[in-house]
């Protein structure tokens, strides 16, 4: 089995992508893109002496024009996976179409609960006691994928949105790597809207 060549497309600070190198994931990250030039998670990957890309959505007519211009440049790194580590887009068929199957996104909630924005303070506001994160495939419809792996934490009395955040990061940090490990392993399995698990091959 090749090591799969992994892209990572983020918006931000990169701390996923910075938990994602602190793995063996059993691929390599090839390939660091964003939308944004000045996003911190690019130097993390110089840093790391990973290739980067920017791409400005600002520069495209529309949302479709842009995802084409993106799945290109992946597409020209032969990349096998390509992994959403806070990209700020809505992306269109045009890219999931492209990637189905092997495009992975981590959001900061428990799923199908809160998907899109503000997660931790709608959780907050309905006052549930559990929150977490989930990592899951991405198909066109927004937050909505298979689920390959979940984490929860408890909300205590005294949480805010930041400190459940700051929460809920530790453990997105945790669950990424081990669902990125999965997928190069060759070990998920989707059947309809659930993601099974195969056990790890033997090596001898
Ligand atoms: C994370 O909370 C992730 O769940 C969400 O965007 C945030 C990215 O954080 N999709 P970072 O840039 O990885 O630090």
């Amino acid at each position: 089995m090749s090591r799969k060549r992994i892209a990572v497309l983020l918006s931000g600070r990169g701390s996923n992508l910075a938990a994602l190198l602190r793995n063996e994931l059993g691929g390599d990250i090839v390939l660091v893109g964003s939308n944004k030039a000045d996003a911190k998670g690019l130097d993390i990957a110089r840093e790391a002496g990973i290739e980067t890309f920017s791409l400005s959505h600002k520069s495209f007519a529309s949302r479709e024009a842009f995802d084409a211009a993106l799945v290109e440049q992946l597409n020209q790194a032969r990349v096998d996976l390509v992994v959403l580590a806070g990209f700020m887009r809505i992306l269109t068929p045009v890219f999931t179409n492209a990637f189905a199957g092997r495009l992975i996104n981590i959001h900061p909630s428990l799923l199908p609960s809160y998907p899109g924005l503000d997660t931790h303070e709608r959780a907050l506001a309905d006052g549930v006691k559990l929150a977490g994160c989930t990592v899951h495939f991405v198909t066109s419809e927004l937050d909505s994928g298979p689920i390959i792996a979940q984490a929860a934490v408890n909300v205590d009395d005294q949480d805010t949105p930041d400190s459940l955040a700051a929460k809920v990061l530790v453990q997105e940090h945790q669950i990424f790597p081990f669902a990125v490990k999965l997928f190069c392993e060759d070990r998920l399995q989707i059947e309809g809207k659930r993601v099974f698990t195969r056990p790890a091959t033997a090596h001898v």
